[in-house]
């Protein structure tokens, strides 16, 4: 990236074919993929459009995507371009709030998603994949995308937001949910408050949603026992200056919370299905690394899902060619200098995971479905900033490890038990555009039965692929990348000796150059650290 003392000047090319009022609106409308694989194609990794008066300034490749994840906020304001979600999360929540508090409504947050109460969410998510394929039988067709959604509603309120959500507001809270989902349509992002019946009914549930809200607070001032779930943190935490969240904020952050819980993994959680089932090969490779770890009945521990290196790469690969978020968004504050360019401010920039992943330069064949490219070997999301389905820098996803978790408890129990074939022909399950959250489309159906699988109940195996150095003699150095920390503390749960995270996820590095014999443990601290914000040197 050219710094800003060099000042560029050289305007950034813009897309022909604009209409009057309009811009590329309908180009992109129809498929924002093709539009900005058409504008990369024409343009390079910089070009302009327009959707109706406002400016665009498309980003791709690695340099493209760190120019704009590494902008502070003061340059490129995520706020401004996330205005459509000021009705849904609420007014002065998160995105609408000034950054001194959006930061602080964040860090509570934070507790809930470190490590140690995620040690305790395996078993929740377990409890509920056992509950939705109870009545399955030995086979039959399910719609996949929305027993996903379904699946992980209940996951992420049971883990995140309690009893009374998952189990007393069943019905009501997920046609809410829903409604507020809705609510995240394109039309929204640039008209947040159009008076169209679908942006009506967002209004209306997230009313609604905040008198359950004050009903749930109410009733917990009653009782003696308190919850230890993300809603009490929430009652319980207070501002710098001491005063308490209200349930409008209360509110507006536990639909945030689901949002980045819920929203994207279902998607996932689909594409997983499917691409298992577009790839016997692979499946079968899953099947067996599963095997291998559990057995028939095996528990599904925390330990358990740490490192299940073929079905993580499955995972990769599946948000490398079908990432939830096709394209993130900020509005310039002050210019920005990019290589030779200039993006003057009042403009958005805007970058996209899912063209940087289908580079060929980075991802060589880049539509073949192939987990191996992320293996030890090949390596292909080593380039910095070249595979981001969860965004980077400081505003990178803090639910990224919970998602991978959810994913990872869901299939370990899923694909032990039944066998997915797909219903339609494979060409024919493809990414829906419409919604701002990209799944497969409607319907999305595949055939189910039950395994039976032969093997006798083995005892857990620990995989431990990184701890073959214990008797390295070489040197190790610790760097942390402080733009990426997020406080997560996985880090001090694995290498106590060398990283220390206090109560508000501050980072304290204890040595940097230890000692020989806690290399394994720096390893795992890295290799677990949800944000990659971990490096060891060695000599
Ligand atoms: Fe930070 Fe990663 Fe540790 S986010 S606190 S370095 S686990």
């Amino acid at each position: 990236m050219t710094t800003q003392q060099s000042r560029p000047t050289k305007t950034v090319p813009k897309m022909p074919g604009g209409l009057p009022l309009i811009g590329h609106m309908i180009a992109f409308g129809k498929n924002p993929f093709d539009y900005m694989v058409s504008l990369r194609a024409k343009l390079g990794e910089i070009g302009e459009f327009r959707m109706f008066h406002q400016k665009m300034v498309l980003l791709t490749g690695p340099e493209g995507n760190e120019a704009f994840f590494r902008a502070p906020d003061a340059q490129l304001d995520q706020n401004e371009a996330y205005k459509v979600m000021t009705p849904i999360f609420g007014k002065g929540v998160v995105f609408d709030a000034p950054p001194h508090i959006k930061d602080q409504q964040l860090k509570m947050l934070m507790p809930v998603l470190r490590d140690k109460p995620m040690r305790t969410y395996s078993k929740v998510i377990v409890h509920e994949v056992e509950e939705a394929i109870k009545d399955w039988g030995d086979s039959g067709e399910v719609d996949i995308l929305e027993f996903m959604k379904q699946l992980t509603i209940y996951t992420s309120s049971h883990c995140l937001l309690g009893d009374e959500f998952r189990y007393e507001l069943n019905e009501e809270f997920a046609k809410l949910y829903h409604d507020l989902e809705n609510g995240m349509h394109p039309l929204a992002f640039i008209f947040p408050n159009l008076p169209i019946p679908i942006l009506r009914r967002r209004d209306k549930a997230r009313v609604r949603l905040q008198e359950l809200v004050t009903g749930i607070i109410e009733k917990r001032a009653q009782k003696t026992a308190k919850s230890d779930d993300a809603f009490q943190m929430l009652i319980d935490t207070r501002y710098e200056d001491g005063s308490p969240l209200s349930a409008h904020e209360i509110t507006g952050l536990l639909i945030g919370t689901l949002f980045a819980g819920h929203h994207t993994t279902a998607g996932t959680a689909a594409w997983i299905t499917l691409e298992l089932a577009r790839n016997p090969e692979y499946k079968e490779k899953v099947l067996q690394e599963f095997d291998d770890l559990y057995g028939r009945d095996g528990e599904v521990t925390f330990q358990s899902l740490r490192e299940i290196p073929v079905f993580e790469r499955v995972i990769k690969e599946v948000l490398r060619l079908h990432p939830p978020l096709i394209f993130l968004i900020r509005k310039v504050a002050q210019d920005l200098y990019f290589k030779d360019y200039i993006i003057k401010a009042g403009k958005y920039v805007c970058v996209s995971p899912r063209v940087t992943q289908r580079i060929p330069e980075l991802f060589p064949n880049p539509e073949k479905f192939d987990p191996e490219r992320f293996n030890e070997e090949r390596q292909e999301d080593a380039t910095p900033f070249s595979w981001t389905p969860f965004g980077g820098g400081r505003h990178k996803c803090s639910g990224n490890a919970f998602a991978m978790l959810q994913l990872k408890a869901i299939y370990s129990i899923l694909l032990r038990r039944y066998n997915f074939e797909l219903v339609n022909t494979p060409e024919s399950y493809q990414d829906d555009y419409k919604q701002m959250v990209v799944q497969p489309g409607s319907p999305c159906l595949v055939r189910y039965t039950k395994r039976s699988i032969s093997k006798s109940t083995e005892s857990l195996k620990t995989t431990n692929t990184s701890a073959t150095n214990s008797a390295a003699t070489n040197c190790f150095k610790v760097e942390v990348d402080m733009d990426l920390c997020q406080g997560h503390a996985n880090c001090m749960a694995e290498a106590p000796e060398i990283f220390k995270v206090d109560d508000q996820g501050k980072l304290t590095i204890l040595q940097e150059t230890p000692n020989n014999e806690l290399l394994v443990k720096a390893q795992k601290a890295a290799r677990y650290c949800p944000t990659s914000a971990i490096k060891i040197k060695q000599d």
